[in-house]
């Protein structure tokens, strides 16, 4: 599901950045451009990002 339409940003390239080390809206933004352009998207990028954080952090518990 897009999350950013201005610069095409699913849901699944922000849990693969999150994977790939990202922690912040601020790496989103770098990495990915999310919200650099009219910044409706943000809210919506952080849930997800915080999403996948906790998948992250439970995932070190829990490797599978
Ligand atoms: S929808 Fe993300 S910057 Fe516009």
């Amino acid at each position: 599901m897009y999350i950013c339409v201005c610069k095409g940003v699913t849901d699944t390239a922000i849990r693969e950045a999150v994977h790939q080390g990202a922690d912040r809206m601020r790496d989103l933004k770098t990495c990915l451009g999310v919200s650099e352009q009219c910044g409706i998207c943000a809210c919506h990028a952080k849930e997800v990002l915080e999403q996948a954080l906790m998948q992250r952090s439970l995932s070190q518990y829990h490797p599978t």
